[in-house]
């Protein structure tokens, strides 16, 4: 059976919730620490293992089928790609950074400066809506680095944490793009290689489903039963059990996690008693 190709980040800020990600898709495979590859035991899938700066190429050319990827790289690259699913994880964005103790509040005082960045497409395509003329100076990797030796005046790069910005004596100054990791696909895949991705997708939406939910019991008096329904409806309608204690019913329904401290507050004040929060692993609708 022919494989549907995977690309994921070999090391850094994707890798670990990439992996984790396939693996709750029920894709079996080992992730040995010097892999360039890896076989799926039970899915028709091989997992490539790449520096993620080249994963949109790589889908491009059909080196890979599908990839796991932040938005900035796929805005950066600007390659022939298509952006099939948001993962809601590696959020981070892309700002504009300056030492410390300079003041640069408004965009205006990037005007003439000299900035240090690994997104030279997407910074010169912002300076250039804002009006701004600065020198880009690209630069790979530790960029954070730039200002301190003298080779800028600002930075723009990832900012997850801060923490990086923090321990380099810069300050965000500006945020220009919002970024988090997506599942991209090559823009010609084949009716079978399409049957995969959607069954991959199918499972991705259901990992995120039950992330996003929990499943909910508790006990409550009968003559609130229809209220506490109608704050749960949950997927079709709440599951309702009577109790031994005459009177009282058990309620069971999932509540989306958004939502979730403030239904607790209706519950208790509908006389809920012992309510039990348990994680979904898999929410199929
Ligand atoms: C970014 C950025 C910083 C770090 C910021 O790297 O270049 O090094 O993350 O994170 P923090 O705010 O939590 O400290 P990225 O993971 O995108 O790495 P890469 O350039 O090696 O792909
Ligand atoms: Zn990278």
């Amino acid at each position: 059976m022919e494989n549907i190709r995977i690309a994921v980040q070999k090391s850094g800020r994707l890798q670990e919730s990439s992996l984790k990600l396939l693996k709750e898709c029920g894709l079996k495979f080992s992730n040995g620490q010097n892999k360039l590859k890896a076989q799926a035991s039970n899915f028709p899938a091989e997992v490539l293992f790449l520096r993620d700066d080249d994963i949109p190429e790589y889908v491009q050319d059909g080196v890979a089928d599908l990839g796991i990827v932040g938005e900035n790289v796929c805005l950066e690259k600007e390659k022939d790609i298509k952006t099939v699913q948001k993962l809601g994880f590696a959020k981070c964005r892309l700002s504009l950074a300056v030492p410390k103790n300079t003041e640069a509040d408004s965009v205006k005082w990037f005007d003439g400066k000299r900035i240090a960045t690994s997104y030279p497409v997407i910074v010169k395509s912002f300076l250039k809506k804002e009006n701004i003329s600065a020198e880009i100076h690209e630069i790979s990797g530790s960029v954070e680095i730039a200002p301190g030796i003298g080779l800028a005046d600002a930075i723009c790069d990832i900012v997850s944490t801060g923490s990086t910005l923090l321990s380099n004596g810069l300050k965000e100054s500006f945020s220009i793009l919002k970024s988090e990791a997506v599942l991209i696909s090559s823009p010609k895949l084949t009716d079978y290689k399409t049957e995969l991705l959607n069954k991959i997708l199918f499972r991705i939406k259901a990992v995120n489903e039950a992330r996003n939910n929990k499943y909910i019991l508790l006990n409550a008096p009968n003559h609130s039963v229809e209220k506490i329904a109608s704050i749960l409806p949950g997927m079709k309608s709440p599951t309702v059990l009577p109790l031994k204690e005459e009177g009282w019913s058990s309620i069971h329904s999932v509540v989306d996690e958004g939502t979730f401290w403030d239904k607790i507050d209706q519950l208790k004040a509908h006389g809920a008693q012992g309510i039990l929060v348990v994680p979904i692993e898999k929410m199929i609708l």
